[in-house]
């Protein structure tokens, strides 16, 4: 027994780990010696493990297939588990270091598995995935996915009907009623029917401009935003929050929040989007759920929508190297660029540069959060901020796009040490795309509009147009 402890500090669960071992004889290392490790088993690795980094989604009504929650609903899966894992494909996070980006911080909750937590899976598989003895000691909590303390819900106000297999964006004018100017500093979009909400657009209307474009149905078409009008004297409108597949609420960091002018109307943009044979469908509880900062905040949010830009336009981007950038594909000068996807070319990418905004008594733009979004023939997109030294930082790659599983990624800092761009800076985007038969999620796009070929892909709403778009969490100084 003393040589058994010797090195030991006899802190509870060492100890009681040591005995166990020696009491069930079973494990000892190949030279015959007692080593201090149990099998790995359920009660004892891996349940902490998965409900650290798999139960967010894989619990009882959660939006996976099943429960990971207990041994007995988890142990059926325990091969697929380890399949899935090694695959890169569960637990979904877009999110990579790659040889061409490092991003400056870890993001918050990365839910990947370290190389120890992945062997442990491993070793629990290859030893008939046991459950071993109960533990007393609490399972860590999942990371959140939906908001806490929302303050106020807003539904839409009516019924709606996709039919016949088509898009439709609409915009839903909601009224959070509110007397005097409100921060905002959460903001959860919840999809009524996942089966054909495709994406959602939160925005402002300090003008109320909304009423009158929804009428007595509570909703107008809309398809590239909201369609208000910038307005010339007094706040204009603002994007809040957005959501796709995937995706977590907007949080923003502590000192942090957005203005929702007093008397303002929300604009929600839902595009529905009917796919994989569900070709109508009804949503009647499209909702989202809002959290306001109790006193005005140090410094204000914004989020920014930047990128899709259609055509090389150096006078309307500010100058030569800015805007979209001549790429692959695209025809010789003096032509000019487009955003084009030929059928059946592989590794076509789509390059944007943009500047940085000067804004009136804005200094810097402290980037909180971050995410990258494309359609069904993007593969990788990366977001590199520029400085006007020629250095650069790589904020976000995403090598393994998947349309299904988007979300913001939120650095893992405090905003004190955040990124910053600033005037001058440029952000910019790289989108790489795979238009053939080889891209699974070509195939099933095509499939849907009842097509059996790649066809030229351009900049546009729906499945078979794409997308370059960079969403940012901005922090401000300044009103
Ligand atoms: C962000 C939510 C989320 C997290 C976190 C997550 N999963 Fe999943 N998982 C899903 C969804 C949704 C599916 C259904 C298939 C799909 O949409 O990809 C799924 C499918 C699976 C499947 C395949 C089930 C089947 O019948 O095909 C396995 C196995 C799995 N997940 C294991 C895990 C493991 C293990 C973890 C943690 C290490 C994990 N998942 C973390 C959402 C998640």
């Amino acid at each position: 027994m003393a040589r058994l402890f010797a090195g030991f500090t006899i802190r509870g669960g060492v100890l009681f780990a040591a005995v166990a071992t020696f009491g069930c004889g079973s494990s000892k290392s190949s030279d015959g010696t007692a080593t201090d490790q149990e099998p790995v088993s359920w009660n004892g690795n891996i349940a902490p493990l998965v409900a650290k980094k798999c139960v967010g989604c894989h619990q009882t009504g959660g939006i996976a297939p099943m429960s990971l929650e207990s041994y007995a609903s988890a142990k059926p899966y325990a091969r697929q588990m380890l399949a899935e894992v090694a695959a890169g494909a569960m637990p979904p996070w877009s999110a990579r270091t790659t040889d061409e980006c490092t991003p400056p911080y870890a993001f918050k909750d990365d839910p990947t598995l370290s190389d120890d937590e992945m062997s442990q899976l491993k070793a629990w598989v290859d030893n008939g995935a046991i459950e071993g003895a109960a533990s007393n000691t609490p399972l860590p909590v999942p990371a959140q996915r939906t908001l806490d303390n929302r303050d106020l819900e807003l539904t839409i106000p009516t019924t709606i009907n996709v039919d016949g297999g088509s898009d439709q964006l609409l915009c839903f004018s909601l009224d959070p009623k509110l007397d005097q100017d409100a921060w905002v500093n959460g903001v959860q979009v919840n999809p009524g029917n996942p089966e054909i909400v495709h994406h959602v657009l939160l925005f402002s209307d300090p003008q109320g401009q909304s009423i009158e474009l929804a009428g007595d149905k509570g909703y107008y078409p809309c398809f590239g935003g909201p369609e208000l009008e910038p307005s010339p004297d007094g706040p204009s409108f603002a994007l809040l929050g957005a959501w796709a597949p995937g995706g977590v609420p907007t949080v923003t960091p502590p000192d942090v929040a957005m203005q929702l002018p007093g008397g303002s109307r929300l604009v929600m943009q839902v595009h529905y989007h009917p796919h994989d044979g569900v070709h109508s469908g009804a949503d009647s509880s499209t909702s989202v759920d809002l959290r306001f900062a109790p006193t005005a905040p140090r410094l204000v949010g914004k989020l920014a929508l930047l990128g899709n830009i259609s055509q090389q336009d150096w006078d309307k981007a500010g100058g030569e190297g800015y805007g979209l950038m001549p790429g692959p594909d695209d025809p010789p000068p003096p032509a000019k660029a487009e955003f084009s996807i030929p059928p059946n070319v592989s590794g076509h990418t789509e390059t944007e540069r943009i500047l940085i905004p000067e804004e009136k008594g804005v200094k810097d733009y402290l980037v909180w959060g971050i995410a990258t979004h494309m359609h069904y023939v993007g593969t990788d997109m990366k977001i590199d901020l520029v400085h006007s030294d020629g250095s650069s930082d790589c904020l976000l790659q995403t090598p393994q796009w998947d349309f299904n599983w988007q979300r913001v990624y939120y650095y893992d800092t405090p905003l004190a040490s955040a990124p910053v761009a600033n005037f001058g800076d440029v952000i910019q985007m790289r989108c790489t795309y795979d238009n053939t038969m080889n891209n699974p999620q070509v195939v099933t796009a095509l499939d849907q509009q009842g097509l059996t070929a790649p066809k030229t892909v351009t900049l546009g709403e729906t499945s078979l147009d794409e997308m370059c778009l960079g969403a940012f969490g901005f922090a401000v100084e300044g009103k």
